[in-house]
């Protein structure tokens, strides 16, 4: 049996350059929380227990992530990372080797923290760093005359010749529980910054004789960590660019890589395309063939194969079958269905409806709470009137019904199949199948009338 995995996550900081009310940690990346990036990463790594060290925002961080198996330590006050995950301590299992992460670095890759695991598993201390262009306020790593890892110095704690050290401490790192536990309770908080550091374990340990192994990210980015506005922005670029190389190398054609936003998860088929500036929210399906317009926005929606969307659409929860054509300016809501081959045109609103195959409804209409059968042709300017100010009603309008332009269909209603509704009709009453219904007043012309004139 290999030990059990604790994780630690440390998140108390106060984020003060984020100039911010919101906790940093809770700050969306690619639409989710910072912190929900560093859990799900954790989350792979299948542990026994993750526990997060809070304190700065008070109870907002876990009343945010709700998640009922997290075990949630306060540090109040915050005196360092050492003491931050003192906090925790009473949450670990002592059997178990403990993965330390920060709630700020939300890129880190699942494969680079499994093989630090694996490290620890073998009895060694492993520690995450990297070399740096330019490593000012990190801590440095200080190896030996043997190139063994002997201790990490803070950045204002370091000499001349400790600061010209460009490999950096990423604060990433896995080691046996029991033991950062005696390491810990021996910290003390005789430095520049009088904290309690966590890097100073890694001195204790080596001068015990232990093992401290340091491994690197396979890129940079996975151990950015924010502190400003500016460093979340950037490290969206760079997080958005992954998931564009991606896509690209799968067979999606991406007019620019650089104009594409995915804020949760992208599915897509073979040969689809996607123009420029569109942004992807919770879960989209794009099946093969489809083509996304510039400027589109959607939103856990599925479009099967071959739908083209012209640009400027706005789908939220809607599926919509094989080969439909939908746009520009088209919006539908949650509860939209389309089967194939419809056509949806510019500025037509549709909610929680099923349109059928082959059906169009191409301009300048709402259409809500509504069965709409196969070949219906819904003409300009038609409103279903759903909602009396209290309930929502429906309209079922059957297949081969042409609806004539300007038409008000007051809900509850029914068009019957084939039926033919006249061009400005307020519909009120059920249509008959097969029949022309109508309302309208009718057309009358005054002879001799003449136009008021402005008075001199
Ligand atoms: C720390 C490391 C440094 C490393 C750098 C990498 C120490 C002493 N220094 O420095 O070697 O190069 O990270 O970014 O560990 N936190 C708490 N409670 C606290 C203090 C911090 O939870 O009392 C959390 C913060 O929310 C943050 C993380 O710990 O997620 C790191 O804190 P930060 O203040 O950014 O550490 P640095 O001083 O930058
Ligand atoms: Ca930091």
């Amino acid at each position: 049996m290999s030990s059990p995995l604790n994780v630690v996550i440390l998140a108390a900081g106060r984020g003060t350059r984020m100039k911010s009310d919101l906790p940093k940690v809770l700050h969306p990346l690619a639409g989710r929380p910072l912190l929900s990036h560093v859990l799900a990463a954790a989350d792979t790594l299948s542990p026994e227990k993750i526990c997060v060290v809070y304190g700065h925002g008070g109870e907002a961080l876990p009343k945010a992530i709700a998640r009922d198996e997290l075990a949630w330590a306060k540090q109040e006050p915050q005196l360092g990372t050492g003491h931050a995950v003192q906090q925790a301590v009473p949450h670990l299992d002592p059997e178990a080797i403990c993965l330390i992460l920060y709630g700020d670095v939300p890129l880190t890759r699942p494969e680079t923290l499994q093989e630090m695991t694996l490290i620890a598993r073998e009895g060694a201390i492993a520690l995450l760093t990297v070399r740096l262009a330019n490593p000012a306020g990190y801590g440095r790593i200080v190896r030996n005359a043997r190139g063994q890892v002997e201790r990490i110095v803070e950045h204002k704690d370091a000499t001349p010749e400790e600061l010209a050290i460009d490999e950096v401490n990423t604060g990433i790192l896995c080691l046996p529980a029991g033991k950062l536990a005696g390491w810990l309770a021996r910290l003390g908080n005789d430095n520049a910054q009088g904290e309690y550091y966590l890097t100073d374990v890694i001195g204790m340990a080596a001068a015990e004789g232990e093992k401290v192994m340091p491994c690197h990210p396979a890129a940079e980015w996975e151990v950015l960590g924010i502190n400003s506005r500016q460093q979340l922005a950037q490290l969206e670029r760079m997080h958005q660019h992954n998931v564009a190389e991606a896509l690209m190398a799968q067979g999606v054609t991406l007019i620019d890589p650089a104009r594409l936003d995915v804020r949760g998860s992208l599915e897509c088929g073979r040969d689809v395309l996607i123009d420029v500036n569109c942004v992807f929210e919770g879960a989209v399906v794009l099946a093969d063939g489809v083509k996304v317009g510039a400027n589109c926005v959607l939103k856990n929606v599925s479009l099967a194969a071959g739908v083209e969307l012209q640009p400027f659409c706005h789908l939220d929860g809607a599926k919509v079958g094989a080969d439909a054509r939908i746009g520009p300016f088209s919006r539908l809501r949650p509860g939209t269905e389309l089967a194939e081959e419809t056509h949806i045109g510019n500025f037509v609103e549709i909610k929680n409806s099923q349109v059928g195959f082959n059906s169009k409804i191409n301009h300048l209409s709402y259409v809500g709470d509504a069965t709409v059968g196969r070949k219906v042709n819904i003409g300009a300017g038609t409103i279903t009137c759903n909602y009396d100010g209290a309930n929502k009603h429906r309209t079922v309008i059957e297949d081969d019904v042409f609806v004539g332009s300007d038409t008000q269909l007051v809900a509850p209603v029914t068009v019957g199949q084939g039926a033919t509704i006249g061009a400005g009709t307020t519909l009120t009453k059920d249509a008959p199948a097969g029949q022309l219904t109508l309302s309208r007043a009718k057309q009358l012309t005054l002879p001799g009338w003449q136009r008021p004139v402005k008075k001199k």
